[in-house]
């Protein structure tokens, strides 16, 4: 899965109303991944979609469904995302206590096994699932918000990640206040895919916001 830079538009700052289109616009702008922000207003303060919404999109592209489940619990959901047509499925380190368990139940599940973390939590909880890991991202803004500024500090754990990774086939994503003039930063401490919701969808061109992240 790694390799060179992956754009993943985060449908949180896409129009609601109109999802399906906003789904088919993105990945014809060359998007790699669709990254779905699912949210349960108790492991973040905010509430979006669930598995119905995911089973909808996926009628609307063959591109990689990237859920980001910010939900507590997590276990008793991955089944029905899966289910709803989920390509990759990252949970939170922190939403789950037996970290190692909820990842082999994605993979038994015959999906792709991400771990999220959120920016205070450090890289070391990795260290004994790397090889249950398909998705490591970093959240570089405190999950629950599109348009929050992106926190430097997560750079430097990006760039120790990558060296965890070694020559494993994992992507490192990086989620949270991506724009044009941050990219590079992330990309060059080792972050292979980009998540980026108001960066893309706020302009009227998304073929243009992505090429510009990708340079
Ligand atoms: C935040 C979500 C992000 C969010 C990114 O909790 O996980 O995916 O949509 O939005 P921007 O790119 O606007 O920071
Ligand atoms: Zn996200």
């Amino acid at each position: 899965m790694a390799g060179s830079v992956k754009i993943a538009p985060s449908i949180l700052s896409a129009d609601f109303a109109k999802l399906g289109e906003e789904v088919r616009a993105v990945d014809q702008g060359g998007a790699e991944y669709i990254h779905v922000d699912v949210m349960d207003g108790h492991f973040v303060p905010n509430i979006t979609i669930g598995p119905g919404v995911v089973g909808s999109l996926r009628k609307h592209t063959e591109k990689v469904l990237d859920v980001h489940l910010m939900i507590e619990p997590c276990d008793p959901f991955v089944g029905q995302f899966a289910e709803a047509g989920s390509d990759i499925i990252t949970i939170h380190a922190e939403a789950t206590k037996h970290l190692d368990r909820s990842l082999q139940a994605i993979r038994d599940l015959g999906k792709k096994a991400g771990v999220s973390l959120n920016p205070h939590t450090p890289e070391t909880v990795l260290e004994y699932v790397m090889d249950k890991l398909d998705l490591i991202l970093v959240m570089s803004v405190n999950p629950g918000f599109g348009g929050q500024s992106f926190l430097e500090s997560q750079v430097e754990k990006i760039r120790r990640i990558k060296k965890m990774i070694g020559d494993r086939n994992i992507d490192l994503e990086v989620d949270g206040g991506i724009k044009a003039e941050n990219a590079g930063l992330c990309t060059e401490a080792g972050a292979n895919v980009l998540v980026a919701g108001s960066s893309v969808f706020k302009g009227a061109d998304y073929k243009q916001a992505i090429d510009a992240l990708r340079k």
